[in-house]
């Protein structure tokens, strides 16, 4: 096999695309590269489960400038060169982001502070807030046309605002933010309690914000095919220790590991942009709310959408609200105010 050709920030800017395959290869640049979601995610998506087994890709890899995460992502690549992933078809790497988003066609905004024990997604906001200001004004002027971008750094939803917010060639509806960690809790929540197969749930849809606040929407799923409310009768569960459990399922990773989730978030994220380059697919994606469910028009909040075309989806709003559903999504959107709110200086 011939190497895969890498590109130093120092070196070239274009990666070289050796393979004769006459499929072009997605460029994908991802931030925060040598942290840990990245360690998980970067080989997962070099081996097609992104973007499916037939695409090449090329890793644009961007870190923060100094020397131990440059070095660290160096091993990175050196990695990802030994798995001789054959989609794997150019990297670059680099500490500028200028040269990370050259051209890239998904932007996946993962570099940012984690948070430690005893803080909320929230308190990142001051120091994540501002990673976001200049990353979307640099997208906006050298991504590809067909940009997309998915957001991960906490608290992601707002980020993800602040970045869509600087770009005047890329529309909103571009800058998504990862809620799909939470659709998968919440569908492995409702099996376990089912005692069923984890197949067997389906359209479990979260709302709003990705933090305690949040609702997994359990008046809508399904389970083998039947409403999940007539399967789990035992509505005080779904209402209280169901959301609760999703909601703080974060803090309780942090608590256990003592560190922030990282595979399950990598998994995630390809989750998230797989479903949004397959039309049909219907999944939970924090987009801008345009008012849909009663969400503050400006906020990007969780709800349900259908991809129409790769890269792109429309909300899906035809889903009926009971009391109880309307006051938690009360409850979320008036916390994306506050967060909007907090980061007004940040908004371009
Ligand atoms: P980490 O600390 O292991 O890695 C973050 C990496 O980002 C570091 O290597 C750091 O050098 C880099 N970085 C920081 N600023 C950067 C910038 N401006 N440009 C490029 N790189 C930059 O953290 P992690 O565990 O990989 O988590 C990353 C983020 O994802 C955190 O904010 C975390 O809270 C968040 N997260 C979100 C979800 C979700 O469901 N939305 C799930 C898990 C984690
Ligand atoms: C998660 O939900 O696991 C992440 O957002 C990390 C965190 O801070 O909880």
């Amino acid at each position: 096999m011939r190497g895969i050709r890498k590109t130093l920030a120092s070196q070239r800017q274009e990666p070289i695309t050796l393979s004769t395959m006459s499929t072009t290869p997605i460029r994908v640049a991802v931030t925060g590269a040598a942290g840990q979601i990245s360690y998980s995610l970067l080989f997962r998506i070099a081996s097609g489960a992104m973007f499916g087994p037939e695409q090449p890709v090329i890793l644009q890899m961007i870190e923060v400038p100094f020397e131990k995460p440059m070095k660290a992502l160096e091993g990175v690549a050196m990695e990802l060169e030994d798995c001789a992933f054959p989609l794997l078809k150019g990297m670059v790497v680099t500490g500028d982001a200028k040269i990370g988003f050259k051209d890239a066609n998904w932007c996946l905004l993962v570099g940012a502070k984690p948070r430690g024990p005893g803080m909320e997604r929230a308190d990142l906001l001051k120091d994540n807030g501002k990673i976001f200001i200049e990353q979307g004004q640099i997208i906006d002027a050298v991504a590809a046309d067909n940009a997309r971008v998915a957001v991960v750094g906490n608290p992601a939803n707002t980020n993800c605002m602040i970045a869509a917010s600087q770009a005047k060639r890329l529309t909103p509806d571009r800058f998504t933010a990862m809620v799909r960690l939470d659709q998968n809790r919440a569908q492995a929540q409702l099996a376990n309690k089912a005692g069923v197969d984890l197949t067997e749930v389906e359209s479990i849809f979260i709302y709003g914000n990705h933090s305690p606040t949040m609702f997994p929407s359990f008046a809508h799923a399904k389970i083998g095919g039947k409403p999940a409310m007539e399967v789990i009768t035992d509505t005080e569960w779904l209402k209280g220790p169901f959301c609760e459990t999703v909601g703080k399922r974060g803090a309780a990773i942090i608590a256990a590991r003592g560190a922030s989730s990282a595979a399950s978030a990598a998994n995630a994220l390809v989750d998230h942009v797989h479903d949004l380059m397959i039309p049909g697919k219907i999944h939970s994606v924090a987009v801008k709310s345009n008012g849909a469910y009663g969400f503050d028009p400006e906020v990007w909040a969780g709800m349900p959408v259908k991809t129409t075309a790769p890269g792109a989806y429309e909300v899906i709003s035809g889903f009926e609200m009971c009391d109880f559903c309307k006051s938690k999504i009360a409850s979320t959107n008036k916390e994306l105010v506050e967060e909007r709110d907090a980061v007004k200086s940040m908004l371009g």
